[in-house]
């Protein structure tokens, strides 16, 4: 069916998986003839891909949401579509709440847009939100960026962190095989990306799920094997990979980062908390010792590799001695970057039940003294760039300086320098750096002469 007359405008909520869903949807879209707008205003079909990690997400998506539902009392053709994860998890309840909504649809159903958004042109309200097998997804994705792509390798995960709503709202694991993935990173080259972030919410998972052992009676199919297996694919020049797990991280994963030269040297690793208490609570699966030993085997192996994580503050029942542990390893360990969050008691999950919740001020005040030493950290790290050249992949113009472009470093720190857009977008190009700040970096380029620096943002 084609759809020539109608706009659709998509928003997205929450992590990178949702981003990568929300760019296979768009594709489905651009498919069947629907014109993309960026102005949910000018759009006929509104798609809300949805977060519910936190409550603040949550609520986000409902003030959205409101204000579209109005809108479709005036003009009645609006189709109005929430997908991701408040989808999954209120389901037919959402209806309820926003009786104008056309599509309700959980994560595992993302490539299934078509034929869900047919029923709805035929007149019906879906709910789409049982468990289903993913089907491989054929349809070109409408990818944000030209140089730097998502490639799922993992859905869903099967821990139960006791906070935690992912498991609830994204189904168990489902490994796509290595060649799929493989195929998409050679399409991704051959379309002129230069770099591709392999994505699961626990990645070391990879696998798990597929059959073959080797001779030794290891499993075949581990991350570390997928690394191997695709870092040779032409165009593609930097290979990133999250989310890890401590506790199944290996050292093995280390040495292939170590060894393959498109992998950069970044691991994004949550430790969650410093307390091997409140760990156990969370039902985290390993100790702060456990957490050190791997960035120490990290730094053993590469001592320049940038580390970032994630952090909750405030779990129930966290005394400020336990807070205090967190602060420490944070000092200890000192992050290049760390998300940090309150604790968000998240329905369907064992610890919001639980009676020993902190009160939201003693939350933000951790919050608050844990993101101070954060910065001073990782203004730290960012001192060691000073002076030195490093590669930047330029990705777009700087947005508060259109003399500027921008870039990451291999670590994964964003990078400003002069230059043109036009001329550098999806090029590598060494950087001399002469500023540091906490999260970013400024420098020159080498040899810019050569290049010019005319803006055309
Ligand atoms: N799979 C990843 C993270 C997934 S969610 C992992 O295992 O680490 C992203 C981050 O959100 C988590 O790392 C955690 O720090 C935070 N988070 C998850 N549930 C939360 C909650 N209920 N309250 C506050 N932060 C939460
Ligand atoms: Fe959530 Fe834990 Fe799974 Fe991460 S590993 S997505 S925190 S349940
Ligand atoms: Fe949010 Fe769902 Fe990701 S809850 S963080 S969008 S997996």
């Amino acid at each position: 069916m084609t759809q020539l007359h109608r706009r659709y405008h998509i928003t997205t909520f929450g992590c990178q998986m949702n981003k990568a869903d929300s760019e296979r949807m768009a594709g489905i879209l651009d498919k069947m003839g629907l014109e993309h707008s960026d102005d949910p205003n000018c759009a006929d079909v509104i798609l809300y891909n949805t977060c519910t990690i936190r409550d603040n997400a949550e609520q986000k998506v409902y003030s959205y949401l409101g204000r579209q539902a109005k809108r479709k009392h005036e003009y009645p053709n609006l189709t109005l579509i929430v997908s991701g994860c408040v989808a999954q998890q209120e389901g037919e309840q959402l209806l309820r709440r926003v009786p104008e909504l056309d599509l309700v649809m959980g994560p595992q159903h993302a490539n299934r847009l078509e034929d869900l958004l047919t029923q709805v042109f035929d007149g019906n309200q879906v709910v789409a939100t049982e468990p289903i097998h993913i089907i491989e997804d054929i349809t070109k994705p409408r990818r944000d960026s030209a140089v730097t792509a998502w490639v799922n390798v993992i859905y869903g995960c099967n821990e139960r962190c006791t906070y935690c709503v992912v498991p609830n709202v994204r189904g168990t694991e489902q490994s796509r095989t290595p060649e799929a993935i493989r195929a998409e990173m050679e399409m991704l080259g051959e379309q002129g990306y230069t770099e591709v972030t392999l994505l699961g919410q626990n990645i070391d998972a990879y696998g798990r799920d597929l059959p073959g052992v080797t001779a030794e009676g290891r499993h075949k199919n581990t991350l570390t094997d997928l690394l191997y297996f695709v870092h040779d694919v032409p165009g593609i020049e930097r290979i990133r990979f999250a989310t890890s797990h401590p506790r199944y991280f290996t050292e093995r994963l280390i040495c292939a980062c170590k060894e393959l030269p498109k992998v950069c040297e970044h691991f994004h690793i949550p430790f969650q908390s410093g307390d091997n208490d409140v760990l156990k609570a969370m039902g985290r699966g390993y100790t702060q010792q456990k957490y050190y030993r791997i960035i120490d085997k990290i730094r053993t192996y590469m001592p320049d590799a940038s580390i970032s994580a994630d952090a909750i503050v405030g779990f129930p029942g966290e005394t400020e001695e336990q807070f205090e542990n967190t602060l420490q390893l944070v000092d200890e360990i000192g992050f290049d970057q760390l998300n940090t969050a309150a604790y968000s008691p998240r329905p369907g999950t064992p610890a919001a039940l639980w009676e020993n919740q902190l009160s939201e001020e003693v939350k933000r005040d951790r919050l608050q003294r844990l993101n101070h030493l954060v910065s001073i950290k990782a203004a730290e790290r960012s001192e060691r760039y000073l002076g030195r050249i490093e590669e930047v992949l330029v990705e777009d113009c700087n947005p508060k300086d259109p003399s500027q472009v921008m870039g990451r470093t291999q670590g994964n720190r964003l990078t400003f320098f002069a230059g043109d857009i036009e001329a550098l977008k999806g090029k590598i190009v060494k950087v001399k750096i002469t500023e540091a700040r906490a999260f970013s970096l400024t420098g020159e380029a080498l040899a810019m002469a050569a290049i010019g620096s005319s803006s055309k943002c």
